[in-house]
């Protein structure tokens, strides 16, 4: 009981500190103001190997040449290729075409494990739509929030990708059970763009008090 307590108390502080800092300082992302998983995959497919700035100006222009699902999944290879030139991978574009069409074809997946099913959805996607459109409490591991939590919960300098189990068998203690879940992970992109960068400001991330990386890197060890 008293280490049950003991975690929550831990992932509401966490949670709290990180949001506090991310109600203040957030950024204010088209994506964030949707729960549509048709828009959150091209956002999330997009912003794979992506920064957040360029993703930006092809996010709306996608958007208005293919709608929905049905507009995206009868477009032909050079049209999606056309859209898609300046972001480089062309492959992620047509994959993201074929996943229109397996959900034109089998409907929208209402749960992670259905998504991962779909060809073209691997465990941070599937994992990325169910916490921000259907609103689930799971922990999308990108290299960015490994980098972050691998940090800030064990005190692990350069997490590599080995660490993500332990991450998520805690997500106890990052993620509340209620309340703010969708933001967690949403303020964690934004800490790692602006502090918890490969090479960190730490003297001036919202989180110095209760990180364990913060030590070592402030002090070059
Ligand atoms: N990287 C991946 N998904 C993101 C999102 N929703 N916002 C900002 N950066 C991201």
């Amino acid at each position: 009981m008293a280490i049950v307590y003991h975690v929550s108390a831990m992932a509401r502080s966490i949670a709290a500190k990180l949001l506090r800092w991310y109600d203040a300082h957030g950024r204010d992302l088209p994506w964030r103001k949707t729960r549509d998983p048709y828009r959150i995959l091209v956002s999330e497919i997009m912003l794979q190997q992506t920064q957040v700035s360029r993703g930006l100006i092809f996010y709306d222009r996608w958007l208005k040449q293919f709608p929905n699902w049905y507009k995206l999944s009868i477009a032909t290879n050079s049209q999606v290729i056309r859209a898609w030139a300046g972001l480089g991978y062309n492959r992620r574009a047509l994959m993201l075409r074929d996943i229109a069409g397996q959900v034109v074809a089998t409907g929208i997946p209402t749960t992670e494990a259905r998504w991962h099913e779909l060809k073209g959805i691997g465990p941070y996607t599937s994992a990325a739509i169910s916490a921000f459109a259907l609103r689930q409490r799971t922990l999308p591991i990108d290299t960015n929030i490994r980098r972050v939590l691998g940090r800030l919960l064990f005190g692990t300098t350069y997490p590599q990708p080995t660490i993500d189990e332990k991450i998520q068998r805690n997500i106890d203690l990052v993620l509340p059970t209620r309340g703010r879940f969708y933001d967690v992970p949403q303020a964690i992109f934004d800490l790692a763009t602006t502090h918890c960068t490969t090479v960190p400001s730490c003297a001036t991330c919202p989180m110095l008090s209760v990180c364990p990386s913060a030590p070592k890197f402030l002090s070059g060890r």
